[in-house]
C-alpha cells in the first residue's frame, strides 16, 4: 500500500515525537511492505516564525491532497503574546474547522504495566478503557460573536456557545458507531440544567437514540462527570460530549493512564483525518530527548488502523508498545523505581526493535 502523509511536527516537543513516530511508521512499512510518504507542512509557531502566519495556505493544500495528517503540537511562550489571530493555536483550529473534523476520539486506556503511574488507587484505573468522543468545530470554541469590546467603561470578553441540530447528530451518530463496536455503553455529557446548547444536545442525542436501541444510553453533567472519572472511571466506556466540556474531561481521562504523554487521538469526519497525540507542546522539556513518544507513536497506529484499514500493523505498534512497558522501560513522566530511564530517541528505538 502506498500512502501520502502531511507532517506538520509544529513546535516544542512535537518535532521531537513526531520524528519517533515516523521512524516507527518506517519500521512498519519495510515489515508489512508499504510505502509511506511524507509532505513536511508548517503550523503554529513555526510558521509563524517562517511566514508570519500560523496556517499557511501551502499546509492547508497540502493536508487535504494527502491520504492522513500527522500533527505535533502547536504553541509556546515565544507566541503567547500575540494577538489573538496570529497565536499557534489558531492553526489547530484552522486545520479542524478547514479540513472538517468535527469528531475528535480520545481513548484513555490504562496500559497495565503502567498502574503504579497513576496518581489514583491501583483499585481504581487498573483496567481503565474509556473512549472520549469531543466535539471539535463548534460551541464556544468557534461560536460567534466573539471578541473584546468595551462596554458601559470597561473591557468585555465575550464568546458565544452555540450548536445546532447537526452538529449534535453527526458527533451523536459517530459517538453511538464507536459505542456499538465496543460495550455498547454510551455517556452524554451536558450541563443541561443549566445551558440551553445542552437542552438542544440533549434532545438530539435521545433522537438518534433511537437509531440504537442496543446501545445503553446515560447522560450526566459536566461537574458530575469530572467527578465520576476521578471516584469510579470503569464505569464509563463511550463519553460523548461538546466541544470545551471535552477538551477538559480528556486532560482529565488522559491523566487516569498516569501520562497525559501516552494519550493518541483522532480527529474525523472530513475527507483527510488527522492525527496528533493529547497532549501539548511543553516547552520545558522541548529538545532535550526527554519527552515520551508514546502518544505520538500510538496517534500513527490509530492513523493505520482508521485511515487506511491496516488493523493488523497498528496491532503491531500497540503490541510493541506494551512489550516495552512492561519490560520496565520508561520516559520521565512515568517513571518509577526501579524502572529504566530512557530518553525520546531511545524509547523510539525501543519499540521499534520490539516491531
Ligand atoms: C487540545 C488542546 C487545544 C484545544 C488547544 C491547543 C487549542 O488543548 O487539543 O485539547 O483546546 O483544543
Ligand atoms: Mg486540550
Amino acid at each position: 500500500m502506498k500512502k501520502v502523509i502531511t507532517v506538520i511536527p509544529g513546535d516544542g516537543i512535537g518535532k521531537e515525537v513526531v520524528e519517533g513516530a515516523l521512524h516507527v511508521l518506517n519500521a512498519v512499512a519495510k515489515k508489512f511492505g508499504h510505502t509511506f510518504e511524507y509532505k513536511h507542512a508548517l503550523a503554529g509557531g513555526a510558521a509563524l516564525d517562517a511566514t508570519g502566519i500560523p496556517l499557511p495556505e501551502e499546509t492547508l493544500s497540502l493536508a487535504r491532497a494527502s491520504d492522513a495528517v500527522l500533527l505535533g503540537a502547536v504553541g509556546g511562550p515565544k507566541w503567547d503574546v500575540n494577538p489573538q489571530h496570529l497565536k499557534p493555536e489558531r492553526a489547530l483550529l484552522g486545520l479542524r474547522k478547514e479540513l472538517g473534523l468535527y469528531a475528535n476520539i480520545r481513548p484513555a486506556k490504562i496500559y497495565s504495566a503502567l498502574v503504579d503511574a497513576s496518581s489514583l488507587k491501583k483499585e481504581i484505573v487498573d483496567g481503565v478503557d474509556i473512549i472520549v468522543v469531543r466535539e471539535l468545530t463548534g460551541g464556544l470554541y468557534f461560536g460567534k460573536p466573539s471578541g473584546f469590546e468595551t462596554r458601559n467603561g470597561e473591557q468585555v470578553g465575550f464568546n458565544t456557545m452555540i450548536y445546532s441540530e447537526s452538529e449534535v447528530r453527526r458527533i451523536a451518530v459517530s459517538a453511538f458507531e464507536i459505542a456499538r463496536k465496543r460495550k455498547k455503553r454510551l455517556c452524554s455529557v451536558d450541563k443541561a440544567n443549566v445551558l440551553e446548547t445542552s437542552q438542544l444536545w440533549r434532545k438530539i442525542v435521545l433522537e438518534v437514540a433511537r437509531q440504537y436501541p442496543d446501545i445503553e444510553l446515560s447522560h450526566m453533567y459536566v461537574d458530575n462527570c469530572s467527578m465520576q472519572l476521578i471516584r469510579n472511571p470503569k464505569q464509563f466506556d463511550v463519553i460523548v460530549t461538546e466541544n470545551l466540556f471535552g477538551d477538559i474531561l480528556s486532560d482529565e481521562a488522559a491523566m487516569l493512564t498516569g501520562s497525559i504523554g501516552m494519550l493518541a487521538s483522532a480527529s474525523l469526519g472530513g475527507t483527510v483525518a488527522m492525527y496528533e497525540p493529547v497532549h501539548g507542546s511543553a516547552p520545558d522539556i522541548a529538545g532535550q530527548n526527554k519527552a515520551n513518544p508514546i502518544a505520538t507513536i500510538a496517534s500513527v497506529a490509530m492513523m493505520l488502523k482508521y485511515s487506511f484499514d491496516l488493523g493488523a500493523e497498528a496491532d503491531a505498534i500497540e503490541l510493541a508498545i506494551e512489550t516495552v512497558l512492561s519490560k520496565g522501560y520508561r520516559t520521565g513522566d512515568i517513571y518509577t523505581e526501579g524502572m529504566t530511564l530512557l530518553g525520546t530517541k531511545e524509547m523510539t528505538e525501543k519499540i521499534i526493535a520490539f516491531i
